[in-house]
């Protein structure tokens, strides 16, 4: 079984058979909302969001188009997307580190036999901001991690304007980060993920 489908509240929602179904003409109705983990098919509209985000604003942005790819091809099972009717409105995208503390190279490795997620980016489309989405979203893509049994803590490095935001959903500071882009400087924060043996007992993991 592929990791994905191990997943049971990532599983594709299958449409019930024609035959079954109350009224046909629904067949090709896209869900209201859903979460799933990205393929490298939304890399562009991944990119869409993160140009208006980011690039707009810095003229930079966490992944490049052809790094939002590499890392959806590697590990598509650590992103999560929010669609609504289809639409992607809101993501997250990580890859494993193995280190205590995040380096350059975390930037754009992806280290296989790594405990730590390194979130690179979260992200919600410019008219959904504000709605609760971002901390809705990190939490379910938190729920997912524990789902991974090789995931130990989910790791980050944000700006000191985000710190409450991501202390508000859990994460802890453990201090300015190595890692700059430009004149731009970081606070690293984690999460853990693993202690909870009874919620991944009870989640269906
Ligand atoms: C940061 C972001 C993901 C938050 O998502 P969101 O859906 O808007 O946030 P929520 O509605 O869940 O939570 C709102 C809280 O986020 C915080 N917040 C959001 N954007 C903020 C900003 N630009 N500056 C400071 N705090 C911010 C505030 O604490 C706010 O709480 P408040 O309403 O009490 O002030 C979203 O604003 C975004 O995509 N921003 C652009 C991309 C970005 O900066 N991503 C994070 C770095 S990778």
């Amino acid at each position: 079984m592929s990791v994905l489908g191990a997943l049971p509240f990532l599983k594709p929602v299958r449409s019930p058979s024609p035959r079954n179904s109350p009224g046909r003409q629904r067949r090709h109705t896209l869900p209201a909302s859903e979460f799933r983990c990205l393929s490298p098919e939304d890399a562009i509209s991944v990119f869409e969001i993160e140009r208006e985000a980011f690039i707009s604003v810095s003229g930079d942005c966490p992944l490049h188009l052809d790094e939002i790819r590499h890392f959806l091809n590697l590990c598509p099972e650590l992103s999560l997307g929010w669609f609504e009717e289809g639409r992607l409105v809101a993501f997250v995208i990580g890859s494993l580190w193995d280190e205590d503390r995040l380096s350059q190279a975390a930037l754009t490795l992806h280290r296989p036999r790594g405990a730590a997620v390194h979130i690179h980016v979260l992200a919600v489309h410019r008219t959904f901001r504000q709605q609760g989405k971002g901390s809705i979203l990190l939490w379910r893509y938190l729920q997912h991690l524990r789902c991974l049994p090789f995931v130990r803590r989910a790791v980050l490095m944000c700006e000191d304007f985000l710190v409450p935001f991501y202390a508000k959903c859990g994460f802890e500071a453990l201090g300015p980060c190595e890692v700059t882009v430009g004149a731009l400087a970081f606070t690293e924060m984690q999460c853990a993920v693993r202690g909870h043996a009874f919620m991944r007992r009870n989640s269906g993991c």
